[in-house]
């Protein structure tokens, strides 16, 4: 099982492009379920969920492959959808499969979906997604595990989400497209992953407004076509990429960014201390000492990106005082503090909040990745560390991060991956 290795205290610098977004690539992968021929996606990040989505697609009769000229681009044709049924081996290796659901039930008016289940960091139901396709038209019958909907044609609604969910928004947005009449979702996801999937529906031939607010109106049309789109930046990982300048005490800029889309991270940043020099596609970050104290609470989309919480908690590990990181949309988002505080970061959890007395230095240590975002916070306050810092289960990294070890190296830091 591979593991990546650490030895902490190079300071980092240097340039290094974002990769594109992992999340982004995974509801436009389910979107293209709509289309009746090819469409075409470039800058994908070859990660692990990606690669299980691919695999998805095609157990659902798409016919999906990686370019032969271009390994970032992904040729998806999904105008034979010849079994609407996505089974629990591939559901269970990545939850955002239910995504597929929408498009299916839309497109073949017939879809079956294993129960994603939960995760490390929470139960994260599925309520919501299935209140909006029902809500359209589709009939909802769980079978041992399975979630089964049917129901052609789907018919336009109203539907107003109780919680606030960005797969659950980009899922039921898909289906709306091709219902007949008009979808208004309320309480609806704004994440930047949202207004992009809405850009290339619309450009599929969809008619949609309003994405990126909390109100989203759908007109529904009878066909989609194929389109090629480049993903946007992945914000998680820039940030990411920031932070881990950040905690060196570096100056690292990541290009090729969309900045207002990490805007509150941006904030914060900022309050540590970091000067942060902002470009059109670009971020600098810079820090000439230890961070100051802050306090950080996630939410959704514009506040603090949840997926930011680990990396940020461990930058705010070595600060000159005490913050306090509140986490509000997963109930169980602090499987890294337990591994942070074995590198000696002074952490006590009280319920959603973790106070986090900061340090001079952290000490490397043998530590385990729970998932994709504890790791990279584990990553991170690796690099910061005296000595050398073991990251085991690195498999929960390769889910969300193209090839990090490389480009945390092309910053200057000491990493290598051991298979
Ligand atoms: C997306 O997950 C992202 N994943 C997550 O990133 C991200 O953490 C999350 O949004 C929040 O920003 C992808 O886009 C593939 P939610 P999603 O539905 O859509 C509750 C990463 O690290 N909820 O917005 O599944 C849920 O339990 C991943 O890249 C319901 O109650 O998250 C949670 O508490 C991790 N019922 C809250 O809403 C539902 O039907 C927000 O979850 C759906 C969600």
């Amino acid at each position: 099982m591979d593991r990546i290795v650490v030895e902490g205290g190079a300071r980092l610098e240097g340039c290094v492009a974002a990769s594109g977004s992992k999340n982004s690539t995974l509801a436009l992968m389910a979107a293209a379920l709509l289309a009746e021929g090819e469409t075409v996606l470039e800058r994908v990040p070859r990660v692990r969920d990606v690669h299980h989505m691919l695999e998805l697609l095609r157990a659902l009769g798409a016919r999906a492959e990686w370019d032969a000229e271009d390994p970032t681009r992904l040729r998806i044709d999904a105008a034979e959808l010849t079994n609407p049924e996505a089974p629990y081996e591939l559901v269970r290796k990545m939850r955002a499969s239910f995504m597929v659901m929408g498009p299916l039930l839309a497109r073949c008016g017939t879809a079956r979906v294993s129960e994603p289940g939960g995760c490390a960091i929470g139960v994260r139901p599925v309520d919501q997604h299935l209140k909006g396709l029902e809500a359209l038209g589709g009939k909802i019958r769980l079978d041992h595990g399975v979630v089964e909907a049917a129901g052609a044609p789907l018919v336009g609604t109203r539907i107003a989400f109780d919680v606030v969910t960005v797969n659950g928004t980009q899922n039921v947005m898909a289906a709306a497209t091709l219902a007949r009449g008009e979808t208004v979702l309320e309480n609806a996801a704004r994440e930047p992953e949202v207004i992009e999937l809405a850009q290339v529906l619309c450009r599929m031939g969809a008619e949609i407004r309003g994405a990126g607010s909390d109100r989203i109106v759908i007109e529904g049309v009878r066909s989609l076509r194929g389109v090629t789109h480049r993903v946007a930046a992945d914000r998680i990982e820039a940030g990411t990429l920031l932070t881990a300048g950040l905690i060196t005490q570096g100056d690292v800029t990541v290009t090729d960014v969309q900045p207002e889309a990490l805007e509150a991270v941006l904030d914060k940043l900022r309050e540590t201390g970091a000067q942060l020099d902002v470009k059109s596609d670009s971020v600098r970050a810079r820090a000439g000492e230890r961070p100051a104290p802050i306090r950080v609470v996630t939410a959704p989309y514009p506040g603090f990106a949840t997926d930011m919480q680990a990396q940020m908690m461990a930058l705010l590990c070595v600060g000159t005082s005490s913050s306090v990181v509140t986490e509000t949309v997963f109930e169980n988002r602090f499987m890294h503090v337990p591994e942070l505080v074995r590198m000696g970061a002074d952490i006590a959890l009280d319920g959603r909040s973790a106070h986090v007395r900061g340090v001079p230095r952290l000490l490397g240590a043998p530590v385990m990745a729970t998932d994709l975002r504890a790791s990279a916070g584990l990553l991170v306050a690796g690099l910061a560390a005296d000595g050398e810092t073991i990251v085991n289960r690195v498999y929960h990294i390769d889910r969300g991060y193209e090839r990090i070890e490389e480009k945390l190296s092309s910053l200057g830091a000491v990493i290598r991956r051991e298979g």
